[in-house]
């Protein structure tokens, strides 16, 4: 039997044998109560953690946000003459081209936008985040290219900014008519079963791609970065 180790969308209650030796950090969480009829080794998820395919795209849109408060960060430290390490950048750009170019993004291209297009709806939205997906594609290159250099190459930090400027620029309404105009209609142009299926094929190329916690580890460095970049501490954006 193949062990799946809890997940965002898949909560599983793993009991006696398996919990204890495959995954002791469980053992902490609130939900490893077991239940009285369950069994050693027996799997059981939890009603109502399932989490569904616009949930999980949104949450991803969170990451993706996250890096863009760190690209932020980064230009107004650039814009202020302040220091910047140059490896905050490539390592927030490389989440971006890993975990959202490479796998949200295949994700909404292989499976939200086709059903989108086979039932004749919302087909110029779609034709356009497709498009920025691939520009966005190229302005992480160009990020990636450029950021080495921002210390010594006044010309490089330049063309930089310039770059995670209109990375920005572009990304915050594409998630954000993602979010609020096409993820809600999904339901509309799938089957339960398929809304159920395309579910289960992210989460089982997300395991594929970045281990069963895939999400948790990514979070979990985008946090660290954030922790460098000086803007971890969420109490500091209240206003006093
Ligand atoms: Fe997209
Ligand atoms: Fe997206």
């Amino acid at each position: 039997m193949d062990l799946i180790l809890p997940s965002r969308r898949r909560r599983l209650l793993l009991t006696g044998v398996v919990a204890a030796v495959a995954a002791p950090a469980v053992l902490t969480a609130p939900s490893v109560a077991q239940p009285k009829a369950a069994k050693q080794g027996e799997e059981k998820e939890t009603p109502g953690e399932e989490v569904t395919p616009p949930e999980d795209l949104m949450r991803e849109h969170g990451v993706l946000d996250r890096c863009l408060l760190l690209y932020e960060a980064g230009v107004r430290k650039l814009g202020a003459n302040a220091d910047l390490d140059p490896s905050l950048i490539t390592q927030s750009a490389g989440i971006i081209r890993d975990f959202i170019h490479d796998y949200h993004e295949k994700s909404e291209e292989h499976h939200v936008f086709p059903r989108f297009r086979a039932a004749g709806k919302m087909t110029d939205l779609v034709a356009i985040l497709e498009r920025q997906h691939e520009a966005g594609r190229k302005v992480t290159d160009t990020i990636l290219r450029l950021a080495p250099a921002v210390r010594s190459n006044e010309d490089d930090r330049r063309q930089l900014v310039a770059a995670i400027q209109s990375f920005i620029t572009m990304y915050r309404p594409h998630a954000a008519r993602e979010d609020t105009e096409l993820f809600p209609k999904l339901k509309d142009v799938v089957s339960a079963h398929e809304y159920d299926a395309m579910a289960e094929d992210f989460e089982k190329t997300e395991h594929e791609l970045f281990g069963a916690d895939g999400f948790e580890k990514m979070t979990a460095r985008v946090a660290g970065l954030e922790q460098q970049m000086g803007i971890f501490d969420l109490s500091q954006f209240t206003p006093r």
